[in-house]
């Protein structure tokens, strides 16, 4: 997967050369650039934001340095194959996606357009997926691992990290001509800007990417997959601080482990989780429900008949 990431601050992307997503980049399963938004600035001040139209506090980020950074970082036949702007249809020049030639952290922008290699073919071609732009805002869509799932099987991902009050809505707009546009949210909170966010979202992202995880079915228990959150778990030594591990983990009964995890699954999310559990009780068995109900858990079926 090819990943640029637009910022005022690349300094914050310094954690992206660590522990496992350090080693898919390395691998060459992940090829990440980022890149600094006053690249694209043509002022001794290098300014990236504004006063807001209509007044209130704060700052919004100016359309100009973002329209030139996302001209100069999606490979042009991807913008003549989803856009709707005849002006750069069959331009023919291409980015650096997919050709390996990531620049460090912090060196500044995309090549100019045209300079940045020929890529292998089909890499960015007009049957590849266009580059989807990804835009983390408090005002987003929530982001989910079913929306890790699907941005994990995108080719090329751009994240934009606005700062201030965000950027101005026209290059959301722009862009989406062009190319896919998801505006996502962590939760609801606020933070400074987007780059803290874009570091969640890519770890999410990265361990779902094929070879990532040497384990591909610790992908497959944990908490979310099923809609449930995970059971505990415990390691040697058997009795700590006067704290016993539960017996059923020792008792190499393989069932019986089964069934206890995925009892301890439904009741942590019932007390931590309801409205979790509430769209997974399609799934539930009547021993789950037995099990919830015994605990004082009244759950509802969903009404089948309708
Ligand atoms: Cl994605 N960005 C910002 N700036 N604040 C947030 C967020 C994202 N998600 C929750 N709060």
């Amino acid at each position: 997967m090819r990943v640029d990431i637009i910022t005022i601050f690349p300094e914050y992307f310094g954690p992206l050369d660590l522990s496992l997503i350090g080693r898919a980049r390395a691998a060459g399963l992940l090829d990440i650039a980022v890149h600094d938004l006053r690249t694209w600035t043509h002022d001794v001040h290098r300014t990236v934001d504004d006063t807001p139209y209509g007044g209130g506090p704060g700052m919004v980020m100016r359309p100009e340095p973002w329209g030139e950074a996302l001209d100069a970082l999606v490979p042009a036949p991807a913008v003549a194959a989803g856009g709707s702007d005849p002006d750069l249809a069959g331009a023919g020049e291409a980015a650096s996606a997919g050709a390996g030639n990531a620049e460090p952290a912090g060196a500044g922008g995309a090549e100019p357009a045209g300079a940045g290699g020929a890529e292998p073919a089909g890499a960015g071609g007009a049957d590849a997926a266009p580059a989807r732009l990804v835009v983390p805002t408090p005002a987003g869509e929530r982001f989910t691992q079913a929306m890790a799932n699907r941005l994990a099987g995108e080719r090329h991902l751009v994240f934009a990290c606005g700062r201030y009050e965000g950027i101005d809505q026209r290059v959301l707009d722009h862009a989406a001509t062009r190319m896919p546009v998801s505006e996502v949210s962590l939760g609801d909170y606020v933070l400074f800007g987007g780059e803290v966010a874009v570091l969640v979202m890519l770890e999410a992202i990265t361990r779902l990417l094929p070879g990532v995880l040497g384990n591909a079915e610790s992908l497959a228990d944990e908490s979310h997959a099923h809609g449930l959150l995970e059971a505990p778990g415990y390691t040697k030594p058997a009795r700590w601080r006067g704290l016993d591990v539960p017996d059923v983990l020792r008792s190499g009964d393989h069932a019986r482990i089964a069934r206890w995890r995925r009892d301890q699954a439904l009741l942590r999310t019932a007390r931590r989780r309801p409205d979790l559990l509430a769209r997974a009780v399609a799934e539930l068995d009547d021993r789950d429900l037995a099990v919830l109900a015994g605990a004082g858990f009244r759950i509802e079926q969903p009404d089948m008949a309708k």
